[in-house]
């Protein structure tokens, strides 16, 4: 059991600065994903937390205690990379005993029955006497998470840890570490990763980075739908969210968008920029449609491509704009022709708009209304 407590924390290599004061509090017992682009400093985050980078500024708080000066064993965290670093040489029971023969104190009964007790967490038991070059990419990894597993942690780090493993192994390693987190109820997980699937299923919270920054905390769904900014809209969902650069007036019934190439839409939602001015409109592929009969059309293009994917086929508009297409996500069954021209219309609570600095303008979203 543990939380962490992070304040203005800042990071700095020299003249580079990594982190520039990230603000977070971990609840003990919550399973936290750190996700975003590579060298947004994801990795350094997790470092400092553990110990293994010092703090440049603020302060890292565990159950309440700063712990800025602790070293990794006294914050009580045990790490897990992306590469496995399992001694060669050594069996698979050599590997995860490793560390708790090297602290005094442990009877040779307690070590083997830490050891057993993680290989069968991890249902790794029958590998037990293999040497690492025996085991498949999976295994190992789950062998490094054992090694940590024995050690106890009242804080679990994990960064990338499936990203040197194949597409399969990749979800069912995933599936694992989630049973995982649910049979060590009580032991606080932070997992950093770039994939936003990993995120999306793993966390109870998200934490998006972007450039040092925290842009948006959140359970998963909801930072799938209600992104804070355009970054966390156009980082969750794939296809990514369509954003298109839209006229924003103020309107009595909140606001008035114009995306370019659309139709113009009076959305209930609380908009300052009195004098009107420029923002975005975004829709996610899933929530568009085909326009019905007497239904608002949101855009009308050329279908330039359909990629059948079999459950779905994702289509593609050119909608005169010069811009990016657009792409709706649309039932597996649908067949359309290049070159065909069609309306999509989408709920209006399933419109996302921004202002010009990408920040979302947002009210009762229920309670939005088409014109
Ligand atoms: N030891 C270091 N010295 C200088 N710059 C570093 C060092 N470690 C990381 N960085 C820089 O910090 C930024 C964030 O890196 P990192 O935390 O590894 O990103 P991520 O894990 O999100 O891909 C990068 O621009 C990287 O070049
Ligand atoms: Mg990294």
């Amino acid at each position: 059991m543990a939380n962490l407590k992070l304040t203005k924390i800042r990071k700095s290599y020299g003249a580079v600065n990594v982190l520039h004061g990230i603000d977070l509090d971990i609840r003990s017992g919550e399973f936290v994903v750190f996700v975003g682009p590579s060298g947004c400093g994801k990795s350094t985050l997790l470092r400092v937390i553990a110990g293994l980078e010092d703090i440049t500024a603020g302060t890292l708080e565990i159950d309440g205690r700063v712990v800025n000066d602790a070293t990794p064993k006294e914050r009580g965290i045990a790490m897990v990379f992306q590469s496995y670093a399992l001694y060669p040489h050594m069996t698979v029971y050599d590997n995860m005993a490793f560390g708790l023969k090297l602290e005094k104190n442990n009877s040779k009964a307690e070590i083997d029955k830490r050891v057993r007790e993680a290989a069968k967490i991890l249902q790794i038991e029958p590998y037990l006497d293999r040497l690492p070059k025996a085991l498949s990419g999976g295994q190992r990894q789950r062998v490094a998470i054992g090694r940590a597993i024995t050690r106890d942690p009242k804080v679990f780090l994990f960064d990338e840890p499936l990203s040197n493993l194949d597409a399969a192994l990749r979800v069912q390693t995933r599936i694992e570490i989630a049973r995982l987190h649910e049979k060590m109820h009580g032991t606080t997980m932070i997992y950093v990763t770039h994939d936003q699937v990993e995120a999306m299923t793993l966390a109870d919270r998200i934490v998006v980075l972007n450039k040092g920054n925290v842009e948006q905390v959140g359970s998963p769904m909801d930072l799938y739908n209600r992104p804070d900014n355009l970054f966390v809209a156009r980082f969750l969902g794939s296809p990514s969210m369509n954003i298109l650069p839209a006229r924003l007036d103020a309107a009595p019934e909140g606001v008035a968008v114009t995306p370019e190439g659309g139709a113009r839409l009076s959305l209930a939602l609380p908009y300052r920029g009195a004098a009107g001015g420029n923002g975005y409109l975004g829709v996610r592929p899933e929530d568009l449609v085909p326009v019905q009969p007497g239904q608002p059309e949101l855009f009308r293009g050329q279908v330039t491509l359909t990629e059948s994917l079999g459950e779905v086929t994702l289509v593609y508009l050119d909608t005169g704009r010069g811009a990016e297409p657009v792409v709706a996500k649309l039932p597996g069954e649908v067949r359309l022709e290049r070159g065909s021209t069609m309306g999509l219309a989408a709920r209006p609570e399933a419109l996302h708009v921004f202002d010009a600095d990408g920040r979302a303008v947002r009210g009762a979203r229920a309670e939005a209304v088409a014109a």
